[in-house]
């Protein structure tokens, strides 16, 4: 498949199959985030697969648009040692959209919960104690994936000439 293909036709999924998709799959869509380009080759990302129901559970209660984690079978924790990088939240958001694509080109399901937030540390604080998370990471999402139960209705998206503000 195109990339440009995969790219338009990645959704965020929110609901999940019974069906519990091999472990080796959760770990390419890892294996493709480390890929990802990052400010001075910096890499500063972890992860943690979470497989436990009881734990999944408690990541869900981070915040209210984190509920959906509760029907995925797995959850990927995005970390960061923001000591390792001057631009550590842009190099994960490059990782992560990394892990969502290669995720829709292997045919799961996925999307960001988001836990990072600008001014507060009460979600990160949730899932470091429910994860017993290292105090020198970050962490910036739970992400839910599995096998997809869900079609997301179209999305609209921006224009090219809205979004080309200028050609100079
Ligand atoms: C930084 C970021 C944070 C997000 N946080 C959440 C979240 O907490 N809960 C959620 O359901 N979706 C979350 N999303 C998914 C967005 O809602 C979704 O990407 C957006 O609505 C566009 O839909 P699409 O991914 O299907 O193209 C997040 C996405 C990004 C990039």
């Amino acid at each position: 498949m195109d990339i440009f293909d995969i790219i338009k036709n990645r959704r965020s999924i929110r609901k999940y199959k019974d069906e519990i998709p091999p472990e080796d799959l959760i770990k390419k869509c890892i294996e493709a985030a480390l890929y990802a380009p990052s400010a001075r080759n910096s890499q500063p990302w972890y992860f943690i697969i979470v497989k436990e129901k009881d734990k999944i559970a408690q990541l869900s209660k981070a915040q209210p648009y984190t509920k959906f984690l509760e029907g995925a079978p797995y959850v990927i924790v995005a970390l960061a040692d923001e000591k390792k990088s001057n631009h550590w939240l842009e190099d994960m958001g490059c990782a992560i959209m990394a892990l969502l694509l290669e995720a829709h080109s292997i045919g799961l399901g996925a999307c960001w919960g988001a836990i990072y937030h600008p001014d507060s540390m009460e979600r990160e604080n949730h899932v470091r104690q429910v994860l017993d998370v290292p105090k020198n990471l970050r962490i910036i999402a739970c992400i839910g994936i599995g096998y997809p139960d869900e079609t997301p209705s179209s999305k609209k998206i921006k224009s090219l000439d809205e979004a080309i503000i200028k050609i100079v």
